[in-house]
Order: structure tokens, then sequence, then C-alpha cells
């Protein structure tokens, strides 16, 4: 499923973030700010189990989230979005994909991985904010499900339809969120409008 978060402050950031006279630290805080607000809705299906408290009043059948939450930043662009999500989900565990994409073939190399245990009883929420071709998003997920990931969520800030065809192809059982579904990609694989290299501006590198 393809979810596209529709909402005016959403909206409003991201155009802050596409525009290229932008800084860095103007850049992060908007993607932090966005990953914060896209929480509300990525979460929506988050399993509760009852428990038992009281209030200063009386006894009380309350809940907490019954599963533990895994988010796994696509490295480097992906740790932008992880502080904006953890701020509302503090106990949250997260992983670590280190992944570039070959500039020639477009391909996804990995260079690192890190996962907490029993990855199996989480929900994994695979993050990055660029869905270009999708290379690097599949392989991500492919990566987490061979730890034992089975409840997988993706969550980017921008989308090519080219990328989401080739998640949804790849991981049909994978939902997928984003603040904007953008146009198409350039012939260099760079999404249109889009924002140019995340990392990059996240970072102040070129
Ligand atoms: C960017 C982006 C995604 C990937 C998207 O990372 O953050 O990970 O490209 O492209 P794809 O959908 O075609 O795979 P990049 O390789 O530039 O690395 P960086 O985050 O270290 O800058
Ligand atoms: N990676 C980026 O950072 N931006 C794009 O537009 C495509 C891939």
């Amino acid at each position: 499923m393809l979810k596209v978060i529709d909402h005016p402050l959403i909206k409003h950031k991201l155009t802050v973030m596409r525009k290229k006279e932008t800084g860095t630290k103007d850049f992060r805080q908007n993607l932090d700010e966005i990953g914060g607000l896209m929480v509300y809705e990525i979460t929506r299906d988050l399993p509760l189990k009852p428990i038992e408290i009281e209030t200063p009043i009386c006894q009380y059948t309350g809940y907490e989230l019954a599963k533990k939450v895994v988010i796994v930043p696509i490295l480097r662009a992906g740790l932008g979005m992880v502080n904006g999500i953890q701020d509302l989900i503090p106990t949250a565990k997260i992983a670590h994909v280190g992944m570039y994409r070959d500039e020639e073939t477009l391909e996804p190399h990995t260079y690192f991985e890190k996962y907490p245990k029993n990855l199996e009883d989480a929900i994994t929420i695979v993050v990055d904010p660029m869905l270009a071709t999708g290379g690097s998003s599949v392989a991500a997920i492919d990566m987490v499900k061979k730890q034992g990931a089975t409840n997988v969520k993706l969550v980017c800030l921008v989308g090519a339809p080219e990328g989401v065809k080739t998640v949804e192809k790849a991981h049909p059982d994978v939902d997928i969120y984003l603040a904007s579904l953008d146009d198409h990609l350039n012939e260099h694989g760079y999404i249109v409008p889009g924002l140019g290299d995340a990392g990059d501006r996240i970072f102040g590198t070129k």
C-alpha cells in the first residue's frame, strides 16, 4: 500500500527543503520536523496491549505498545529522519544500514549493517528521505527481512513513481509512506522536482 501523507505543514516544510538556496541547518531542521509529523500516520495501526494501572482516582485499564519498534535509517541520508521519529517513540531501537548508490550504474552498494535482537517480533521502519529507482530501499528491506523482520514499513520523504513500483513489486507486503509522490526520474536517476542530493544537503558535503 502506498500512502502519501497530505498535510499543510508537511507541504510547507517540504517546499522549504526543495528550495536550492536552503542551507544545511534549515534543511536538517525541516527534515527532522517532517519526520515527526509523519509519525502519526505511520504508527496509526501499531498494536496495543491492555495494562492495569491506578490513576490518582481509581483502577483503570490503559494501553501500551504491544511490539518493539525498530527504526532502520539507510545511511547516510536516512539518519536525518531518525530524531523526529524517535522523539515520539523514545523506546524505539535504531538499526543501521550503510549503503551508497553507484553514480554510473545507480546500483546500491552496502558497506555496513547492525541490528538489535529479535527483529521478528518488532515493527521495523526503514527510513530514507529519497526513493528514486528504489534499488536502495529494496536492498535494505531484503536485509532486514533476512534478519527476521516480518512487519516492515518504508518511510521516505520524496518518492518517484519508478521507485514506488519497484518496491511494490519486490515487497508487496511493505507499506510505503511518502510526504510527496514526485513526477519522474531524470537521466541521472535524480527525482524531479525532488530536492537534489539529500545526503549532501543534510551533511554539507558535495
Ligand atoms: C541516496 C538516498 C537513497 C538513494 C536513493 O543515497 O539517500 O539512499 O540515494 O536512490 P535509489 O532509490 O535509486 O537507490 P546516496 O547513495 O546518495 O548515499 P548518501 O545517503 O550517503 O548520500
Ligand atoms: N538520491 C538523492 O539524494 N536524490 C535524488 O534525487 C535521488 C537519489
